[in-house]
């Protein structure tokens, strides 16, 4: 068992937007093992910061196939530059958002400018699954969820579905 439980919709603490980490210190990169042993276990292909209740400007994600090595990528201070074309992300889904998944029109290519892990900026030109996944990420950062930006409608329906549920504990 990982030591980070994630924290799910309808949690407020989801809606803030995070700060920039400034000092990439040591309990940083204890952070990121931790968040990393909690995204791999779930499983999930990314996770932010803030879905662990922590409120810097930081994520993670591996995209590698499930059979080939892990892949851990780190990215601090993440900022979209450049945003190109648009597709439909298919049956997206989040680990803060349990039980639900939708379509979700996302940009195509993507810039992505921040820092890794070591400090050392990053620049990266993403398409197809990374763009994606770097987009519903960097939304986190901001206090956005996937189902912010999905029909009012289908919100509602998942909206009132998890009403329900959290009345029936
Ligand atoms: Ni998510």
């Amino acid at each position: 068992m990982s030591e980070l439980e994630i924290i799910t919709y309808p949690n407020k603490f989801l809606l803030r937007p995070t700060t920039p980490l400034e000092n990439i210190d040591g309990r940083v990169q204890e952070m990121i093992d931790k968040m990393a042993a909690t995204m791999y276990e779930a499983p999930g292909v990314g996770l932010a910061a803030i879905q662990v209740r922590w409120g810097k400007s930081l994520l993670i994600y591996d995209i590698s196939p499930p059979d080939e090595k892990r892949q851990l990528n780190v990215i601090i201070n993440p900022r979209i530059i450049v945003r190109e074309g648009e597709v439909l992300s298919e049956n997206e889904g989040c680990l803060s958002v349990p039980d639900f998944r939708s379509d979700v029109k996302r940009a195509a290519k993507i810039l992505v400018e921040g820092v890794d892990r070591e400090g050392n900026p990053l620049r990266i030109d993403a398409e197809g699954l990374l763009a994606i996944v770097l987009q519903h990420e960097i939304d986190h950062l901001n206090g956005t969820l996937f189902i912010d930006r999905i029909s009012t409608l289908k919100r509602e329906m998942y909206k009132r579905r998890m009403k329900k549920k959290l009345r029936m504990k």
